[in-house]
């Protein structure tokens, strides 16, 4: 559990932040006196000297940068942080974060200058995603990663969240596996270009309507047991800065539901789930529809085979895959479904 003190993330993640002589400098050292055991002696001088220096860099590094709880003022440097990434979050979705988890969202600064993000969201004590997990290019690999998941965690844990997940990038999985996270599952981003076609397959658009205040409790029931736990604040927040909401069927009880929203780079196709494949991909085709902009991008669960499929069809392509982890016990597991799509990595 997160909330023991002696939780192995806990320890692993102090071992880490200490240890500083795992450089690849040093590895080539260590490779070159196996194979020359005449220089052995001297090049055993030169691996310590460079362990010395590692060291002594990282613990530079350590005093140099602080972090501190995000705040509104943080908010542009932390979103040209964002840009500078070509991640596609907008200003406002960083704010969302904010505003959902005041106190739970943190920024590492050297000189003054946002150098790191991170940010939490809880869903009750069961469950906590992070997210906006980065680093400036120009500062990585000097344990300012690892020290704002340290900040984020210990948030986590004294709050009493027990399940800690995330949605890796390739880049964030080693740092998530050293701290003890493991994978869940797998999910890919899709992306249809900006050249793509904006003529969705004719594929049943009829039988989706836009959300009206009536189909909240619907919607909150079936994104309760598609993502296992209840966010009704971020689902409405969410809602309001989107292009189209839709539900299906039009008429009936609500058994699906889906949104295409605004982003930096293109716009984004989720989250939408529908117990129904027929609905699915009629929500599918009149959102995007709906979006006016030909490049979207789409994360899909790898698990939900017909929604990859649905994502080929309608002109998408993969651009990266992405490993949903997890700390601690797995609290939300239930009677769920794959998603089409997910709302954001950052939340799950
Ligand atoms: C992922 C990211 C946040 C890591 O930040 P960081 O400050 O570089 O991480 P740290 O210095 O704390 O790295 C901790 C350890 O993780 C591992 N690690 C970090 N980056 C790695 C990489 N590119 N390849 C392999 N291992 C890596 C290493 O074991 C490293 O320890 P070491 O440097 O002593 O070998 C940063 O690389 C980043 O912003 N990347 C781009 C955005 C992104 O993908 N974010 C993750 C979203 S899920």
């Amino acid at each position: 559990m997160l909330s023991g003190k002696d939780d192995s993330g806990e320890s692993r993640m102090r071992e880490i932040c200490m240890s500083g002589s795992t450089r690849e400098g040093e590895a080539a050292v260590i490779g070159l006196r196996a194979s020359h055991p005449v220089l052995s002696p001297l090049l055993y001088r030169v691996e310590r000297l460079s362990g010395r220096i590692a060291e002594s860099f990282r613990k530079a590094t350590m005093e140099r940068v602080s972090l501190r709880r995000m705040t509104e003022a943080d908010l542009l440097a932390s979103d040209e942080l964002r840009r500078l990434a070509g991640w596609n979050q907008t200003l406002g979705d960083l704010r969302r974060l904010l505003w959902l988890e005041p106190r739970g969202c943190f920024v590492a600064v050297e000189n003054s200058e946002v150098v790191g993000t991170v940010t939490t969201t809880t869903y009750g004590q069961a469950l906590a995603w992070i997210g906006m997990m980065l680093v400036h290019a120009a500062h990585q690999r000097r344990g300012i990663g690892t020290r704002l998941m340290g900040q984020a965690l210990e948030y986590l844990r004294d709050r009493g969240v027990a399940c800690v997940k995330l949605d890796a990038t390739p880049a964030g999985r080693p740092v998530y596996e050293k701290l003890g996270f493991v994978p869940e599952s797998t999910l890919t981003r899709w992306q249809r270009p900006s050249s793509g076609k904006t003529q969705t397959p004719d594929a049943a658009a009829a039988g989706a309507r836009e959300l009206t205040d009536a189909d909240w409790e619907a919607v909150d029931a079936i994104d309760h047991a598609a993502f296992g736990a209840s966010r009704a604040c971020l689902l409405r927040s969410l809602a309001h800065d989107s292009r189209a909401v839709l539900v299906w069927p039009a008429q009936g009880r609500v058994v699906g539901w889906g949104m295409v929203r605004p982003g930096a780079n293109a716009d984004y196709l989720g989250p939408l789930v529908c117990s129904s494949e027929e609905g699915s991909l009629s929500l599918v085709t009149a959102l995007l529809d709906r979006t006016g902009n030909p490049s979207v991008i789409w994360d899909v669960p790898d698990k939900n085979e017909s929604a990859k499929a649905a994502a080929q069809r309608f002109g998408f392509a993969p651009v990266r895959p992405l490993t949903r982890m997890r700390l601690g016990p797995e609290m939300v597991a239930g009677d769920r479904q794959n998603p089409f799509a997910i709302a954001d990595p950052a939340v799950g």
